[in-house]
């Protein structure tokens, strides 16, 4: 009997069955979609195959995208079965490869992980898990140089005749868009959405693409356009919904953003890292524009004290740090201080990041949360150009920079905050929270500066 049947792109895959191969290249598939039936696509393909090494190497991978602690065993526990099942029946080296690649993630070894499935793209530039795992660490390793390159190189192997090409389409446009290059970016992110207008991430790429570029409107209108295809995607529709809310805040319609807030970003009282982070962000932009969010920070500070020993990405818990100070929970706090400063002397590949960026944001977060905003400032702004290592995006991270001006406005240090402010301008310049604060820190002044506070007023 063989045991070996091809995926939708031909690369081999070990199987009892060809119901069971194309149960894992739908999983597959769902998962590339983001959607919410991915769980139940992967028990599809363990009821045709109790023990298909792929299907324990994905349901490993699975885990810990969870990014949450408490899945890491279950994640050891699926490359326990994966190892076992490829010594049963023989696995082809690429999958091999995976097996090892999801032995390094467990051990903390993204930057090791990532190697591996960028080596499988070089060989195997159709394997599409590989690409969307390797875009996922790229992109949490803050290096949007490597998520670009890891993506050009198989560029060559895709056009629209290969199956699913329009999520490498998706891919890409995201990481040209981080990389600055938003011509490209977009041109390749509404390629992607005209193939499938269901592919969030395609459809993000190209949100991602006018946040940057300071097209609000167009935002807005790309958004609620597509919004209807987004019934059947998992939680990554509520980040959608942060990013319309992000061009609201712009605009400074604030009633919007509450709405949306309450209505799909916190739709559901989640505990997902991205939804928190979702939450944090905006929250903090609301109350740094003046508007009362109400008991809205104790619902989410809560989930993020929950989470505050998981430190499994900085980026994450430089965002629990924002909500756990601004709630004045000095035990949740402590917790996370603590737990920085441990993740910092771990092994893995976060710890460095932990040790050079972490510590000081989450010690900003909190001094914030404490009104001591000038030693949010200096902590900020001696860490400002490595934040990009915390991984998340340029829209994601702005919080910080944000924070950075805020935090200097409040200190006093006007001087300082002027310069910020000034610098900001010149790259979002049609941003109401940029323009609010650039016309009451330059209203009234003499000469060019004064006469740019009065128009932008
Ligand atoms: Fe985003």
């Amino acid at each position: 009997m063989p045991n070996s049947y091809p995926d939708s792109r031909g690369l081999a895959l070990t199987a009892g069955s060809p119901e069971a191969a194309e149960a894992w290249d739908r999983t597959v598939r769902s998962y590339l979609g983001m959607r919410r039936d991915t769980g139940d696509r992967l028990k599809e393909a363990y009821a045709a195959d109790a023990d298909m090494p792929m299907a324990h190497c994905l349901r490993g991978y699975f885990m810990l995208l969870f990014s949450e602690a408490k899945r890491w065993a279950s994640g050891r526990k699926s490359l326990a079965a994966a190892r076992q099942a490829a010594e049963t029946r023989p696995v082809t080296g690429r999958e091999a490869t995976h097996i090892a690649a999801l032995e390094r993630w467990v051990e903390g070894d993204m930057k090791g992980a990532t190697a591996l499935w960028d080596g499988i793209l070089t060989d195997y530039p159709h394997d599409l898990l590989a690409m969307r795992l390797a875009h996922y660490t790229h992109f949490y390793s803050g290096d949007s140089a490597a998520m670009r390159d890891s993506m050009a190189r198989i560029m060559h192997a895709w056009d629209p005749t290969v199956p699913d090409y329009g999520f490498v389409a998706g891919c890409y446009a995201f990481a040209l868009e981080e990389d600055g290059d938003y011509a490209r970016a977009e041109q390749r992110g509404r390629e992607a959405v005209g193939i499938n207008p269901d592919d969030p991430w395609g459809t993000h790429a190209v949100a991602h693409v006018m946040e940057m570029q300071g097209r609000q409107a167009e935002g807005i209108a790309w958004l609620s356009a597509l919004e209807p295809h987004w019934t059947q995607v998992q939680n990554f529709r509520f980040h959608l919904w942060w990013h319309r809310a992000l061009f609201h805040i712009e605009l400074g319609d604030y009633d919007a953003v509450l709405d949306l807030y309450d209505r799909g970003v916190r739709e559901e009282e989640s505990a997902d890292y991205l939804d928190l982070t979702n939450a944090v962000a905006l929250l903090w932009r609301l109350e740094s524009e003046g508007v009362d969010v109400g008991g809205r920070w104790r619902e989410v500070a809560g989930h993020c004290a929950d989470h505050a020993t998981d430190l499994l990405l900085a980026f994450v818990d430089a965002h629990y740090a924002i909500a756990i100070a601004r709630t004045g929970d000095s035990a949740a706090m402590a917790t996370l201080r603590a737990g920085v400063r441990e993740a910092a002397q771990a092994d893995g590949t976060q710890a460095a990041v932990y040790r050079d960026v972490a510590i000081p944001v989450c010690d900003a977060g909190a001094a914030y949360g404490a009104g001591d905003y000038g030693r949010a400032a200096d902590l900020l702004g001696a860490v400002r150009y490595d934040l990009r290592r915390l991984g998340g995006s340029h829209a994601q991270r702005d919080l910080f920079v944000q924070m950075l001006i805020e935090a200097n406005i409040r200190a006093g240090r006007t001087a300082r905050a002027k310069a910020l402010i000034a610098e900001r301008a010149e790259r979002r310049p049609t941003s109401h929270w940029t323009r609010r604060r650039y016309a009451a820190l330059f209203g009234g002044e003499e000469g060019p500066a004064g006469q740019r506070a009065a128009a932008l007023a």
